[in-house]
């Protein structure tokens, strides 16, 4: 007769048999750095979390450093914005000058950069605009400048988050063009248009300033469509795959690590940990229980990576229990 509870008996039998786990060298955590002086300012939706200007960063990469994380995620506020998104790729932007001074502070440390137009461009957009429409291939020449000069400053991984098409393909010619053969792309393959983002615009200043993400971004709806762009990204040459938001779509991430042989990441975003932090400081749900909750259901869903704004918690929950 089955009884599956004959495999629940106890702490050491439970421990014996778990399927997942969550581990701090698959935790990424993201940071904001800012242009300006003495700087940390926290995200008022984001509790925990701050954008730091240069001058006070070593303050997080020394938390980082004692929490044991191994991978952050780098984004950049710049003190001025244009059409062309111009401080995105410049060489003394915010993001190469955080990099080169985070490798001197903390050498180990994979740093991934993002990769987008967003932070950078007046209107708020991820690529160029013509007559309101965003412009995919004249876009993918400034993505692969941004790319090589976070790469030159000493980033690890590249990120390409604005969701056009073409862009892998582009920025991995430009890498290997300029050397950097060995350096991995990780790509935001299955990025959906999303309410879930609302916090991280806050803290990134990159709201769109008309209309929406729409015609770049996925359409929630579709699940088959995200494969194709998972597979599109593939062939292009991306390295790893980014599934985002988490949570409401651990079905993307089931059926790509099947599908493909190829490390899948979940984007635990900012609205997800939103959410969780203003519950969680109501009374109304242990934080602890639910944020290790979530990220073993990541893992079980298929993901092998988790970036999460959780991650410096769940680095100290993790320390806790060995
Ligand atoms: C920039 C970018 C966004 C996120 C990561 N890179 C915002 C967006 O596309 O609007 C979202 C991250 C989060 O919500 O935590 N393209
Ligand atoms: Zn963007």
């Amino acid at each position: 007769m089955e009884r599956t509870r004959r495999l629940r008996t106890s702490n050491y039998m439970r421990d014996m048999v778990r399927e997942n786990h969550v581990r701090i060298d698959e935790l990424i955590y993201p940071i904001f750095v800012t242009e300006g002086e003495n700087i940390k300012h926290p995200v008022e939706s984001m509790p925990g979390i701050y954008q730091y200007s240069l001058d006070r960063l070593s303050e997080e990469i020394n938390r980082i450093k004692e929490a044991g994380i191994k991978a952050i995620l780098i984004f950049g506020i710049p003190d001025h914005k244009d059409e062309v998104g111009s401080g995105a790729y410049a060489e003394d932007g915010i993001v190469p000058k955080a990099i080169r001074q985070i490798k001197k502070e903390y050498e180990e440390l994979l740093i991934i950069a993002d990769v987008c137009l967003c932070e950078y461009t007046s209107h708020g957009h991820c690529g160029l605009v013509k007559d309101g429409v965003i412009l995919n291939d004249e876009t993918l020449p400034l993505l692969a400048k941004a790319s090589v000069s976070y790469a030159k400053a000493g980033a690890d991984i590249i990120a390409p988050s604005d969701m056009m098409d073409l862009r892998v393909k582009a920025i991995r010619e430009a890498l290997d063009e300029a050397g950097f053969v060995y350096t991995p792309i990780m790509s935001y393959s299955a990025k959906f248009a999303s309410g879930y983002y609302g916090p991280f615009r806050d803290a990134a200043h990159s709201a769109p300033g008309f209309g929406d993400r729409k015609t770049y971004q996925m359409d929630p709806a579709n699940g088959q469509e995200a494969l194709r762009e998972i597979g599109e990204d593939i062939e292009e040459g991306a390295d790893l795959i980014i599934a985002k938001p988490a949570l409401a779509y651990m079905d993307i991430m089931k059926e790509a690590s099947m599908k493909y042989n190829i490390p899948i990441v979940a984007y635990n975003v900012s609205g997800e940990y939103a959410m969780v932090k203003a519950a969680a400081a109501n009374g109304w749900i242990d934080e602890k229980k639910i944020v290790m909750e979530n990220m073993v259901g990541l893992k079980r869903a298929g993901a092998k990576m988790i970036i999460t704004y959780h991650a410096l918690d769940v680095a100290k929950w993790l320390k806790e229990e060995e």
